[in-house]
């Protein structure tokens, strides 16, 4: 050990993280130096000591007092200003096709609740294509630059910005080469990297999750500000000409990349950052709800929101705080730089309490079986304080929001099964609307609506099965390569009949039962 860390570490009250030294062989006591080296241990202290002090139940007790809902002034609907809706969709394509917008998108989670090791995005959830999230969501921005171009007879592009953690960085980078990048050019996709915190227990102590490796999480998906001043991405988005950036989490399989009508209404209204939400009608729902907080815009989190003011009722019988974070933020590319430069370290870390795998002063690995540490991370939307212009943009949920967090079980909440339907059916709906028709396995047209029992012929496949009360969704998918929302499939389903499982990609339009596939 370099003389200068142990004083170091000393003064710094985490000297038992030397407990094992003698213990270690020389390149775990090189790594263990390494890591010791690269910690700032006065800022983490000072972030532990305010965390700790900003949490706790009465804080959020007495923030639930100052909690008001969204004003109706800045809110957008996609139902409720259905006549504007186009002329959003317009500017923001407009805004895409001069190379003006970015997607952003935050993938350094763990998905620890998902219970996989590698990273979300390469997860498939079992789509007939058997696309993965980061696939979908790159034919997304294929498709989007492609209608711009078409639209405005100018070549564009849309970088994407994808944020990893340490965890994550090696195996993001290498699923991307190994797909060719899904098509779109290596160079506009742009990786970085969070930081990392370690885990402490209540005393501040680091915990250690061996004798010599501290244990180390990333730092919040609010670890984005910090990641792009010091990685230079506000740099090269400035080279890049962006004036809009579209930020938004890995797991919602509905997620519209770039969503031009959201970026069109944000840039309409003048805003300088912007919330998507969806309708929250059952209060224990695990979204943050975005709503004021002493006259600032805030997302007051799942976990943070006691469940009396989760429960509170309008007038109208709605939840009182039912603006739903789906998680897709819209930032200036001024707002942000600000963000970047002036505002990051004014945001608070917020404490999750956790079972943190620690090694006892024996040397014992231990997997403790109720909480007995906390992780320290930064919130992606606790910058909304700092906006000038807020406007929030309310979608539907069956369009546009179904995240997968969970593995699958029996009833279980956003898992792959609950993705995978969301998808299908949301399919199955552009096609009814584009003109097309279902038939079941007899030739009967399958009703858009199933009434009560009539409609689910339970079909090898499982398309419709009312037998248990579950309705599955008409097996159908539709690639993002053919449509970016629903638009362009006239000529392709109009008029026709079609046996689930239906497929349409860039190759045509295909039906895997009738063709024994
Ligand atoms: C998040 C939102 C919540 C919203 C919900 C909708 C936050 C803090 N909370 O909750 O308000 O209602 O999504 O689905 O945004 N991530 C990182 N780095 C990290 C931690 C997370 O990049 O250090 C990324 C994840 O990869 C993921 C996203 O942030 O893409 C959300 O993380 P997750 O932990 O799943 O958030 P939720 O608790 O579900």
């Amino acid at each position: 050990m370099r003389l200068h860390t142990v004083p170091r570490l000393a003064e710094a009250g985490q000297s038992h993280l030397l407990q094992f030294w003698n213990d270690l062989s020389p390149e775990e006591q090189v790594d263990l130096t390494h890591d010791l080296q690269g910690m700032d241990f006065k800022e983490i202290s000072g972030f532990f000591k305010n965390a700790m002090e900003t949490s706790g139940s009465s804080k959020h007790e007495k923030m639930d007092a100052r909690m008001e809902p969204v004003p109706r002034e800045v809110l957008g609907s996609v139902t409720r200003d259905r006549e504007s809706l186009k002329d959003w969709e317009l500017v923001g394509l407009q805004c895409v096709s001069q190379s003006k917008v970015a997607a952003l998108l935050l993938a350094g989670g763990q998905g620890t609740r998902l219970g996989v090791s590698y990273p979300k995005g390469m997860y498939d959830v079992g789509l007939p294509s058997h696309k993965t999230l980061f696939q979908i969501q790159a034919e997304r921005i294929l498709k989007l630059q492609q209608l711009a171009e078409q639209k405005h007879k100018i070549k564009c592009c849309i970088p994407w910005y994808i944020m990893t953690s340490g965890r994550t960085m090696e195996s993001t980078k290498d699923f991307f080469s190994q797909h060719n990048y899904f098509g779109l050019d290596k160079n506009n996709i742009i990786f970085f990297q969070q930081g990392m915190l370690p885990a402490m227990d209540y005393n501040g102590k680091i915990i250690l999750e061996n004798k010599g490796k501290l244990s180390m999480a990333p730092d919040g998906n609010g670890g984005l500000y910090r990641a792009l001043g010091n990685q230079g991405i506000m740099d090269d988005m400035e080279r890049r000409g962006i004036e809009f950036i579209h930020v938004y989490c890995v797991d919602n399989i509905l997620v519209k990349v770039a969503d031009p009508a959201f970026v069109g209404f944000c840039v309409q209204k003048g805003a300088d950052c912007g919330a998507k939400v969806v309708e929250k009608t059952n209060p224990t729902e695990a979204v943050g709800v975005v709503c004021k907080v002493d006259g600032r815009y805030q997302v007051v989190e799942y976990s943070e929101i006691t469940l009396a003011t989760a429960e509170k009722r309008s007038a109208d019988g709605r939840l009182m705080f039912n603006a739903g974070n789906v998680a897709n933020h819209f930032f200036s590319f001024s707002f942000l730089r600000d963000v970047v430069q002036k505002y990051e370290p004014k945001l608070q870390h917020h404490v999750a309490q956790k079972k943190i795998p620690y090694v006892d002063t024996q040397g014992q690995l231990i997997k403790p079986d109720k909480p007995n540490g906390i992780k320290m991370e930064k919130f992606v939307f606790d910058i909304f304080q700092f906006a000038k212009t807020f406007v929030v943009y309310e979608v539907l949920r069956e369009d546009e929001f179904s995240p997968l967090k969970n593995a699958d079980s029996q009833d279980g909440k956003d898992t792959p099964t609950t993705a995978r339907h969301a998808l299908m059916s949301l399919h199955h709906r552009w096609v009814l609307n584009a003109g097309g028709h279902f038939i079941d396995e007899n030739g009967r047209r399958v009703p858009a609506i199933p009434r009560d029992g009539a409609a689910g012929s339970v079909t090898d496949d499982g398309n419709r099965n009312l037998k248990d009360g579950t309705d599955l969704p008409i097996k159908c998918e539709i690639s993002p390569l053919v449509s970016y929302g629903g638009e362009g499939l006239e000529e392709l389903v109009k008029g026709r009949e079609f046996q689930p499982t239906l497929m349409i990609d860039e190759h045509g339009v295909h039906e895997l039962v009738k063709n024994g596939v």
